[in-house]
C-alpha cells in the first residue's frame, strides 16, 4: 500500500479524504474506548480519533505530550458545535510515533505558559514557543512584518541594509554596546537612521528592519537589549508630511495583517479588545503633555510636580495614554532631551520637530524627526552634546552635498505587537528575547 498524501494541518482537505499528517501531540485526552489527540504541526491543529485495535498498542497507551506522530486516516465532517479546532477530524487507522517525548517535559508548552514562574519560562523558551499563546503571537510578529514591508513597497520606499557594527553612537552614549573590533572600539548600532539618511540621494525614500542594541540595565517592561527596529527615511519633507505619512503606515500595516483571516483570529484571540486606530491621530505638544501632568498629578521621576523640560518617564508617559486611550502623536520635545541631530521648530528654537507615537497600553513605539540639515547648526550641536564630530563626517557629509529638508523615524516591531497583541511585555513578542542579563536560550 502507498501512503496517502500528506498534508500539512489547517489546510482544507474534504471529508472523505484519506490523509496523513504529521506533527506533534498538542493535547491528548484518554476516554476508555477513544483517545483523542490532537496533533500541532506548526500551520494548524487536528483532533485525531484513535479507537479499535489503536488503542490497545503499547505506543498508543504511553503517549505523552510533545512526542513526533505520523498518522493515517480519514478525514470526517464535524457537527458545529464540536470540541474540535476544525470543522473535521481525522479517524486514525495506524499511527507511528517518530521521536517520543519525555515526560517530565509535559507541563512545558501551554501549562508552564499559565503556571510557570518568569524564570522557568525564559529557561524553557524554546518550549515554551510551542504553546498557542507564543506560537499565535509569533505567526502575527511575522504577518505584521509582512505588511510594513508591503506598505513601504506601496509608498515607494526602497528596503536597505545597514550595518550593524559601527563606530558612531546615535541615541546617547549610556547605552553603547561596545566591542573589540580588530583593536579598534566600535558598537552595536543604536539606530540605523544615520545611514539611512545618507542613502537618500541615491535611492530616494528608504526603509530598513534590521536589529538595534542598547544596553539598558533597567529592566522594565518595554526594554529589550536586542530589538527589532522598524526604520525610515524620507526626502524633502516637512514635520507635517511625516507625521502623515507615519499614521499611513501604522493603519495601512493594521489593515493589511488583519486582512488575513488566520492571523485575524489569532489577534482576535490574543486581546479581545484590539480596535484599530483611525485617523488622524490626537496631536499633543509635549507642553501640553506637561499640563496634562501637572493637571492631574502625576509626579516626575523626582517625585515633584512635571514643569517644562522634565523628560517624561515611562510610568507617566503609559498613565497618559491609557487615560486618554487613544493613539497620540506627542510632539516638540524640547531641545535638551532630545537627539543631537532632531531639527529645532523654526518658530520655538527651545523645541525640536520631533515625534513619539503612543499607544495604550504600552506607550512610546515610534521616535521620529525632522533632521538638522544645516551643517552650522549640526557643528553647533556636536559640541553642545560633547561628541567628537570625527568618526561622523560622512554623516556631516549629507550637509556638504545637497542638504534636503528630511526626517524619519524608528518603530520597535516588538512594542508594535506587545500593543495589537495585548501582551504585558514585549519580551513575549521577541522570538528568544535578549534584556539585561538575560543571553539564553
Ligand atoms: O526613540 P528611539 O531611541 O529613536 C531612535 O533610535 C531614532 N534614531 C529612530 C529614527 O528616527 N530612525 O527608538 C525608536 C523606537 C522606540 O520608539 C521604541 O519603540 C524602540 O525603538 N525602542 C526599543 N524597543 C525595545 N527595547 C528598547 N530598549 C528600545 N529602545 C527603543
Ligand atoms: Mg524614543
Amino acid at each position: 500500500e502507498t501512503d496517502p498524501a500528506k498534508i500539512k494541518l489547517g489546510t482544507s482537505d474534504s471529508p472523505g479524504t484519506r490523509v496523513r499528517v504529521l506533527g506533534r501531540v498538542h493535547h491528548l485526552r484518554s476516554q476508555k474506548d477513544i483517545i483523542f489527540v490532537t496533533l500541532k504541526d506548526g500551520y494548524g491543529l487536528m483532533q485525531c480519533v484513535f479507537s479499535g485495535k489503536l488503542i490497545k498498542t503499547y505506543a498508543a497507551l504511553t503517549l505523552t505530550l510533545e512526542t513526533s506522530l505520523a498518522i493515517h486516516g480519514e478525514l470526517r465532517a464535524l457537527p458545529p458545535k464540536a470540541h474540535a479546532p476544525l470543522d473535521r477530524e481525522l479517524h486514525a487507522d495506524y499511527f507511528t510515533v517518530i521521536g517520543a517525548a519525555v515526560g517530565d517535559k509535559d507541563a512545558i508548552t501551554n501549562k508552564v505558559q499559565q503556571d510557570g514562574d518568569a524564570q522557568t519560562l525564559l529557561d524553557n523558551r524554546h518550549l515554551v514557543l510551542r504553546g498557542d499563546n507564543a506560537s499565535a503571537v509569533m505567526k502575527v510578529r511575522a504577518a505584521v512584518t509582512r505588511a510594513f514591508r508591503q506598505t513601504y513597497v506601496e509608498t515607494r520606499l526602497t528596503e536597505v541594509t545597514p550595518p550593524a557594527m559601527v563606530q558612531t553612537q546615535v541615541e546617547g552614549g549610556a547605552t553603547l554596546f561596545e566591542f573589540n573590533y580588530y583593536g579598534e572600539k566600535a558598537y552595536l548600532t543604536q539606530s540605523s537612521q544615520l545611514y539611512l539618511e545618507t542613502c537618500l540621494p541615491s535611492l530616494g525614500d528608504v526603509f530598513c528592519i534590521c536589529p538595534s542594541f542598547r544596553a539598558e540595565k533597567s529592566l522594565t517592561r518595554r526594554h529589550l537589549s536586542e530589538y527589532t527596529h522598524i526604520e525610515a527615511e524620507l526626502d524633502f519633507i516637512t514635520f507635517d508630511d511625516l507625521l502623515a505619512h507615519l499614521e499611513h503606515v501604522i493603519c495601512r500595516v493594521i489593515e493589511l495583517t488583519l486582512a488575513d483571516p488566520v492571523i485575524a483570529g489569532y489577534v482576535k484571540e490574543l486581546n479581545p479588545k484590539f480596535t484599530p486606530p483611525t485617523r488622524p491621530f490626537r496631536r499633543m505638544k509635549y507642553a501640553e503633555a506637561i499640563e496634562w501632568l501637572i493637571e492631574h498629578n502625576i509626579p516626575n521621576e523626582e517625585g515633584q510636580p512635571h514643569k517644562f523640560g522634565d523628560d517624561i518617564a515611562e510610568a507617566a508617559e503609559r498613565k497618559m495614554t491609557d487615560e486618554l486611550n487613544v493613539p497620540i502623536f506627542l510632539t516638540h520635545f524640547p531641545v535638551e532631551i532630545k537627539a543631537f541631530y532632531m531639527k529645532k521648530d523654526d518658530s520655538d528654537k527651545r523645541v525640536t520637530e520631533s515625534v513619539d507615537a503612543l499607544m495604550p497600553g504600552v506607550g512610546e513605539i515610534v521616535g521620529g524627526s525632522m533632521r538638522m540639515d544645516d551643517y552650522e547648526e549640526l557643528m553647533a550641536a556636536y559640541k553642545r552634546e560633547g561628541i567628537d564630530p570625527a568618526p561622523y563626517y560622512w554623516y556631516t557629509d549629507q550637509r556638504r552635498y545637497g542638504t534636503s529638508p528630511h526626517g524619519g523615524y524608528g518603530l520597535g516591531l516588538e512594542r508594535f505587537l506587545a500593543w495589537m497583541c495585548g501582551r504585558w511585555t514585549v519580551r513575549e513578542c521577541a522570538l528568544y528575547p535578549r534584556f539585561a542579563y538575560r543571553c539564553t536560550p
